[in-house]
């Protein structure tokens, strides 16, 4: 019997040093006896990511399918031989499958990873107020998913640290889907957090410990989830203060399975089946204990 090289997949961005994609698809490779491995991409500039693509497109590269993370995912479109409509329309992309005649398909599973997740925790969105952190490359895929899921929020206030990032965003989703539920506001305090159903964080506060939550723990109440989709820590002190005062709470450890379920079904063509399911969860699960 002939050697057989691995199929090669990975994540593409810069820094990489965190990432926990690695230790989940090489796990479950490994326990299903999948000849592939998955490999760290650290690209430190432009430059480096058109010459990574020059290289991708080659015949004979053996990489089948990427991960995009910070700060490539709206970059890499310039690249994609093809993007799936939700990729599309939210203009970001976090996963690339590559076929064998190297064309690259562009997909963005962060804000289907996130319902995902959600249906989970059985948190439907249907007439929910929504308050919303951040306006950065995660806050981009949950405000589009949160725009054009079926059934609706009721409304979303969006508030970010720098005003012209959050207003920006949503004029540029706007050309692209119905944003009317959602509004940007000026200060924290206009979140209204006292009377949200739920408050998303897809700021990065809440990384490092020192770093104090940015909403008014005194506003969390019982009747609502707080979500983080920060996962290590695995309890910030926003899921904390949260907590203390009886909200749901969740952090994004759930939307970050969920995203790297649905690459692995991109790339493979099929829905992966549960028992891979299984070992990349209890990985994740196991890696931040
Ligand atoms: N669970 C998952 O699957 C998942 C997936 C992707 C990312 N994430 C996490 O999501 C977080 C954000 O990632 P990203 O890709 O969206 O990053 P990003 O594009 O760099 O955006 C960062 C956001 O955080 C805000 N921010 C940073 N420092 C702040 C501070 N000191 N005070 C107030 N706001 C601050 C930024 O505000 P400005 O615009 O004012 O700078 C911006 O809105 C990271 O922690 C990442 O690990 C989780």
């Amino acid at each position: 019997m002939s050697y057989q090289p691995p199929a090669i997949y990975g994540i593409i961005g810069y820094p990489l040093t965190h990432s926990l994609s690695p230790l989940m698809h090489n796990a479950a490779f490994k326990a299903l006896k999948v000849n592939a491995v998955y490999k760290l991409f650290e690209l430190k500039d432009d430059e480096e990511l058109k010459l990574f693509f020059e290289d991708l497109k080659q015949e004979g590269n053996p990489i089948l399918g990427l991960n995009v993370t910070v700060p490539y995912k709206e970059k890499v479109l310039a690249y994609v031989d093809s993007l799936d409509p939700f990729a599309e329309k939210a203009g970001a992309v976090n996963t690339l499958a590559i076929t064998h005649q190297r064309k690259i398909h562009g997909f963005n599973t962060d804000g289907p990873g996130f319902l995902s997740h959600l249906e989970e925790l059985n948190f439907s969105l249907k007439g929910k107020r929504i308050a919303m952190l951040g306006a950065g490359g995660t806050a981009r895929a949950i405000l589009s998913v949160l725009c054009l899921v079926n059934q609706r929020p009721a409304g979303i206030k969006l508030y970010n640290r720098t005003l012209s990032k959050a207003r920006n965003l949503v004029e540029e989703l706007a050309q692209k889907m119905d944003t009317s539920i959602v509004a940007v506001v000026d200060s924290v305090e206009d979140l209204n957090v006292e009377l949200a159903d739920c408050l998303i964080n897809t700021t990065s506060v809440g990384l490092k410990a020192e770093a104090k939550p940015l909403v008014d723990p005194g506003h969390f109440h019982a009747d609502m989830l707080v979500y983080d989709v920060i996962y290590n820590p695995a309890q910030t002190d926003l899921l904390k203060a949260a907590k203390a005062k009886g909200a749901k709470t969740s952090n994004g450890l759930g939307m970050l399975y969920y995203q790297a379920v649905l690459a692995l079904n991109h790339w493979s063509g099929v829905d992966i089946d549960d028992k891979y399911k299984k070992v990349m969860r209890q990985t994740l699960e196991s890696s931040l204990k």
